[in-house]
């Protein structure tokens, strides 16, 4: 990663943290850019800025980081609604549809987003595209039984799928289910996609983000750029 993207990631990160409201319940997104977010709320608590504020994290990862910035977390079953979930995205489309989940966390990623009044995603400019396919390969979360399966149903679908694979061992997400990656070229019809992952049993979730983003933050060489969805 380029010093310029790094930079780029910061700044959409803390653009996102600026938009944080005392009493406010905060969902944490995963990954290089979300953690700018993640540490530009704890220094804010930290100056007194913010107070009354409870996070809840969408992974293991992001958990330890927060609790290691002294950012209180809500109990794992959510028993409150979320009003702001900040999050990274690997690719984003110009219906501010995305794809998810190059860090693993897509399934909590989800959940947490679609509990949440508003979902804002900071990316660099690199993540961008017209449509969908064209940065990022497809993860979908599959339960450990029967993987095999979920391998030559998505090579069925169109895909080049592979199973997630870190030092030779299979990646396990912190469900313990796998990820299998597809490289499914331009996804023209992310919601009928999404649709078919869906209806097969074994496929635990899948990191295309229909109509869930409210509004992405863009930072890059021309400046930060905030972007929302048109209702509809
Ligand atoms: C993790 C994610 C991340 O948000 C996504 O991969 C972007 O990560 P980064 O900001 O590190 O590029 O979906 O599951």
């Amino acid at each position: 990663m380029t010093s310029d993207t790094q930079g780029y990631k910061q700044q959409a990160g803390e653009a996102a943290a600026a938009l944080v409201e005392p009493g406010m319940v905060v969902g944490l997104g995963t990954g290089t850019t979300a953690i700018f977010a993640i540490r530009s709320i704890a220094a804010r608590l930290r100056s007194g800025e913010l107070t009354d504020l409870v996070a809840v994290a969408t992974s293991v990862a992001t958990s330890a980081a927060a609790k290691a910035l002294g950012i209180p977390l809500l109990a794992d079953d959510m028993p409150r609604a979320i009003d702001l979930t900040i999050d990274g995205a690997d690719e984003v489309d110009a219906s501010l549809d995305l794809i998810k989940g190059a860090g693993g966390a897509l399934v909590r990623e989800k959940i947490v987003a679609q509990a949440s009044d508003r979902v804002v995603i900071v990316v660099d400019a690199s993540k961008v595209s017209d449509v969908l396919g064209i940065r990022a390969h497809l993860p979908v979360e599959v339960l450990v039984w029967g993987w095999q399966a979920q391998v030559r149903f998505l090579d069925s679908l169109g895909a080049t799928a592979a199973v997630r694979e870190t030092d030779s061992h299979r990646y396990v997400t912190d469900g313990g289910n796998l990820i299998i990656d597809c490289g499914f070229g331009t996804i023209t019809d992310p919601a009928g996609l999404a649709a078919v992952l869906e209806a097969r049993a074994g496929i635990v979730g899948h990191g295309l983000f229909v109509a869930i983003a409210s509004e992405v933050i863009v930072a890059g060489p021309s400046g930060i750029h905030h972007r929302y969805r048109t209702p509809g």
